[in-house]
């Protein structure tokens, strides 16, 4: 498989942006080599700038859960751009999208629309330090939030501990407002709130830990954390950037059946287009400014472009069977990959999430529980799938999605490609 253009196009990319990237995953520093420019996907295929195609395991990181260019959402949105693009007024596709969600949501009743799931993360942590008058955030080892300051951080060595920024350019006492405490540790969980329960304005997790291989957290474990908020003050954030309208429609609130205070999304909210969402009780959304005292806007939040995409793909999920469809698939799957050598590598899965696990390790809760020898594996892995013709996301910690344009025939594929490749790796 040649991929001289886009190596080509990549040297061009290192002169233009740092890295090459406009996001760092995006530059195969993790699993070596060049990264691959893709020109055009269609169903659950991507093509890249040399001609060659790939059955697309990535789907954008998450949003595109119809697959890649669905019909219903390109109609629409050609439509939309036709009769202008942003006007900054308010739109109707504004309020059928918000109307759609909040009509089918048991856990959220009041959303507010923004452009990326960082942003939504950022605006949701404002809103709970103005709600609350508390300044500290309690954040979980392994969740990822997007690039928030305040959430970019590690813990220190002990059970609870200040963060530790893990980029440059954070100031310590923006790091010094967040507490950070290992997953699945409720030990860790009754020790936080006993040392700083007060203080906390808000604790926000991703229900489904999805950014550093997938870590599927025990129900009671989040019932502990609800329980531990409500009786300290202090608010839970579930951020579901990621597992918001994927994992079901109400996403992990809904899967868990556990009310959280604040919601966060991103990815398949927008219909493959750029929106993020915060959501939540009515009282504490009404806080927001033109309303309350905390300011949030953006020019192009509520962009009529992505509106109509996000209603239009969301609208489609809501109907008979689709989420049941994508587990089924998923669950084939990942079954399938399971029983080539259980001993060495297993996937784990969560509606249509999955993640490919090189050792033994089954069920991981935490990040300290994955083997670092899987990385080089996972890397190994990773170029013999490309040559196959199979994308996945460049990292050995990413997860996988399955999309409605994955059909038997595509996973089946795949499947067979993965029992070629896989005892060549362990060997
Ligand atoms: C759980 C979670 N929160 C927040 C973000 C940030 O979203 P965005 O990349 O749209 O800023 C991500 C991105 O992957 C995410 O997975």
């Amino acid at each position: 498989m040649k991929r001289t253009q886009s190596e080509r196009l990549f040297l061009k990319a290192r002169e233009y942006f740092p890295g090459g990237v406009n996001s760092p995953v995006r530059a195969f520093r993790s699993v070596g080599g060049t990264p691959v420019f893709m020109v055009r996907g269609k169903g659950p295929y991507v093509w890249d700038a040399d001609g060659n195609h790939y059955l697309d395991f990535c789907c954008s990181w998450g949003p595109l859960i119809s697959g890649h260019a669905p019909d219903f959402v390109v109609e629409e949105v050609k439509k939309r751009v036709e009769n202008g693009s942003t006007f900054g007024t308010p739109t109707i596709e504004e309020n059928q999208l918000a109307e759609l969600i909040l009509s089918n949501h048991r856990y959220i009743e009041k959303i507010r629309f923004v452009s990326s799931g960082t942003e939504a993360v950022m605006s949701a942590l404002r809103l709970a330090r103005g709600f609350t008058g508390r300044s500290k955030i309690l954040k979980f080892e392994g969740c990822y939030h997007g690039h928030v300051d305040a959430l970019l951080v590690k813990a220190g060595s002990g059970l609870v501990t200040f963060g530790q920024s893990t980029s440059a350019g954070i100031t310590n006492c923006i790091a010094q407002d967040t507490i950070v405490v290992p997953l699945n540790s409720d030990d860790a969980l009754r020790q936080a709130f006993e040392l700083y329960g007060k203080e906390i304005a808000a604790a926000i997790i991703e229900p489904v830990p999805a950014n550093n291989a997938l870590l599927i957290q025990r129900k009671e474990y989040l019932q502990l954390l609800r329980k531990l908020c409500s009786a300290n003050g202090a608010l839970l954030i579930f951020d579901e950037v990621i597992s918001g309208f994927r994992v079901g429609f109400e996403g992990a609130a809904g899967y868990y059946d556990i009310h959280p205070d604040l919601v966060t999304y991103g990815k398949v909210i927008g219909g493959g287009f750029p929106v993020g969402a915060y959501a939540g009780k009515r009282e504490i959304m009404d806080q927001v400014s033109p309303l309350g005292p905390v300011y949030q806007a953006g020019t192009l939040s509520g962009n009529p472009v992505a509106m109509i995409a996000g209603y239009t793909q969301l609208k489609h999920c809501l109907s008979p069977g689709f989420y049941q469809k994508l587990e089924e698939k998923t669950r084939y799957f990942s079954e399938a990959l399971n029983d080539i050598n259980p001993e060495q590598f297993n996937v784990s899965f969560m509606g249509s999430i999955f993640w490919l696990n090189f050792s033994s390790e089954k069920n991981i809760a935490s990040p300290d529980k994955i083997k670092s020898d899987g990385v080089e594996k996972f890397n190994r892995a990773y170029h013999r799938l490309l040559e196959h013709g199979i994308y996945f996301g460049p990292s050995a910690y990413e997860v996988g999605f399955i999309s409605e344009a994955h059909e038997l025939e595509h996973l089946d594929f795949a499947i067979s490609v993965f029992k070629k490749i896989i005892p060549e790796i362990l060997k």
